[in-house]
């Protein structure tokens, strides 16, 4: 891959050893920390650190002020809000060195997480789930679910599209706009067509 397969404003910082796939976009003042992976058609805002060999999927978007600590890892299609914040230490001390202690925290394919929403490390977000803005996530997060709140609570499902998933007594929801068809069992769902 040539330097040219990618965009980064003059301002941004791209360490060595990274890998940057081809069509993404790194914006002002962010910086690329080293041996960092970015996929392919990723937007990387204003003011965004991604830390130490961090690995971004595909079409990942990365809006302003947002931090990507190392043990964090966001699949495909993930949607990061403005100034969420990710976290990588329980339990944080100055005067105690816990790099070694990194948690680490995966978001899943396809899963947003809204505006100033704050995820407690060691908690992945499913695939699809949809964070509200300004949540604290404390849990693992189940797939397509709809959380908000500090705690962060589960009010609903969503689906791809980021619509509401309204599931009728056979456990059957279809998405308004995609007429994607999901099924709600055992408190888990899945997309079905
Ligand atoms: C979570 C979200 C998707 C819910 O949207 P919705 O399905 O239209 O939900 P509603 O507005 O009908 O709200 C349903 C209930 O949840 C509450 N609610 C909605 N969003 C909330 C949030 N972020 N935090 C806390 N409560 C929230 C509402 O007050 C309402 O409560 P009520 O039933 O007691 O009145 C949306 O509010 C949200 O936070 N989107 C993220 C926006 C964002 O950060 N974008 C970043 C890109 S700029």
């Amino acid at each position: 891959m040539s330097d040219k397969d990618f965009f980064a404003h003059e301002t941004a910082v791209i360490d060595d050893g990274c890998a940057i796939g081809n069509g993404t976009k790194i914006w002002h003042f962010s910086h690329i920390m080293p041996d960092c992976t970015l996929g392919e058609k990723c937007n990387i805002g204003q003011n965004v650190v991604v830390s130490p060999r961090v690995t971004l999927g595909n079409n990942v978007k990365v809006q302003n002020n947002v931090s990507i600590y190392t043990g964090v890892v966001c699949e495909d299609d993930v949607f990061l809000g403005p100034s969420m914040v990710f976290t990588n230490v329980i339990n944080p001390r100055s005067a105690i060195n816990r790099r070694n202690e990194y948690a680490s925290t995966v978001v899943k394919q396809g899963a947003s997480i809204g505006a100033n929403a704050t995820i407690v490390c060691g908690n992945d977000i499913g695939k699809y789930a949809f964070i509200g803005a300004g949540a604290v996530v404390t849990k693992i997060v189940p797939d397509y679910a709809l959380l908000v709140g500090n705690p962060a609570k589960q009010i609903g499902w969503v689906g791809e599209y980021g619509h509401r998933l309204e599931f009728n007594d056979r456990g059957k929801a279809v998405c308004p706009e995609s007429k994607q068809e999901y099924q709600l069992a055992d408190n888990k769902v899945i997309r079905t067509k």
